[in-house]
């Protein structure tokens, strides 16, 4: 992780930092894809060293459901350091939503300098959020959104674009099958994120557009697995219960869950892979988490679309633009990947745009963060 001074200095860190954007987490995919991560010229990976007085910052935090949170959480631990100029307080609400209201309000009463909110659900927060703005304190929402009548009620947010991650998610599958000439129905289930999360809301309405658009690719059961391995599992395990052999393709909304309906596939001694003429069980994933990769390595993954964890230095610049007097805008979305390690589809189309797949090899596993 790179460090620089904030205010004047972090232009000239910023220009020089942008040459080497390939050395970890999700820049490895910035320079597979030839993309910046953000519209707004934040860099991945830098730190923003705050060098005025030490900066209380308050993070409402989700909790530690996944791989890819357990990778933001630690993100933003080290990029908020003491050392960087930044005095942190964690709420850990354990998925769930009261204990985020709490949390927000405990921090307004601490008189917190800046409160990072990544809230669960996107409703719910009107009351809360208006009451950090009469305090005049900055909320800097990121990863996911919410659903508010006033479209200030962050003072701005960064995150992922969880409905074109399904898209791409979606346009994977159908040039996949495309690609193997496969013309049968097929039958798919589909293992949602925590209801109500911008990411199962974003991912869920992908699929719907895509099962929309082919009355070949049929819906046979959807549950919640609340994007954690055991849960994951559990579903599963009752979807292969239900209608066995007719499961052709999972749709799980983030890694873990794959993880865990994975594990059911081989104990109902069925094999997850892309081969789905043959028998096999076509998972579909999120995150591309290490573990996930690996997976997606070995084909038990089919596809794995990105989104990009790593938080904690795009947040310090964005505090550092902040204290600077700049004026950030309401929405950002970082820029993410796509990867497999089948040789087809290498190009996918989603929102009118064509999006490299990327080839997954060890190397590029090694290279990452998280
Ligand atoms: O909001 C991001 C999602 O939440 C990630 O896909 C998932 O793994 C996490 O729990």
């Amino acid at each position: 992780m790179k460090r620089c001074a904030v205010m004047n200095l972090l232009k000239l860190c910023t220009i020089a930092a942008a040459v080497e954007i390939c050395c970890s987490g999700s820049a490895a995919m910035a320079e597979a894809t030839g993309q910046t991560q953000t519209g707004e010229s934040l860099i991945p990976g830098e730190v923003a060293v705050n060098e005025g007085k030490i900066l209380t910052v308050g993070y409402v935090m989700i909790g530690a459901e996944s791989d890819w949170r357990l990778a933001c959480n630690k993100s933003i631990r080290e990029a908020f350091t003491r050392e960087n100029g930044y005095s942190l307080l964690i709420s850990d609400a354990q998925q769930k939503h009261e204990k985020q209201i709490k949390a927000v309000r405990e921090f307004i009463n601490q008189e917190v300098d800046y409160i990072l909110f990544n809230p669960i659900v996107e409703s719910g927060w009107e009351a809360s959020l208006e009451e950090a703005a009469e305090a005049g304190i900055p909320v800097i929402g990121f990863d996911r959104e919410v659903d508010v009548k006033a479209k200030d009620a962050c003072t701005t947010w960064i995150g992922s674009d969880f409905l074109l991650e399904g898209r791409k998610a979606c346009a994977w599958l159908e040039a996949y099958l495309e690609s193997t000439g496969y013309e049968d129905s097929l039958g798919l289930v589909h293992i949602q994120g925590t209801m109500g999360s911008s990411a199962q809301i974003g991912r869920t309405r992908a699929l719907d557009e895509a099962l929309a658009g082919h009355p070949e690719w049929k819906l046979l059961d959807r549950q919640s697995g609340d994007f954690t391995t055991a849960k994951g599992k559990e579903v599963m395990v009752d979807m292969l219960a239900g209608y066995g052999d007719e499961i052709q393709a999972v749709y799980c909304e983030n890694d873990n869950e794959a993880y865990g309906a994975i594990e059911a596939i081989r104990e109902a001694g069925r094999i997850p892979g892309p081969d789905i003429a043959s028998g096999e069980i076509l998972v579909l994933s999120f995150d591309a988490a290490r573990n996930g990769l690996l997976l997606t390595l070995t084909g038990q993954i089919a596809v794995n679309t990105e989104c990009a964890p790593e938080y904690g230095p795009l947040l310090t610049q964005i505090i550092s633009r902040l204290e600077g007097g700049d004026k950030l805008p309401a929405r950002q979305y970082v820029q993410e990947a796509q990867f497999s390690a089948l040789e087809h589809p290498a190009e996918i189309y989603a929102d009118g745009q064509s999006y490299p797949v990327i080839k997954l090899t060890e190397d590029l596993i090694e290279s990452r963060s998280y």
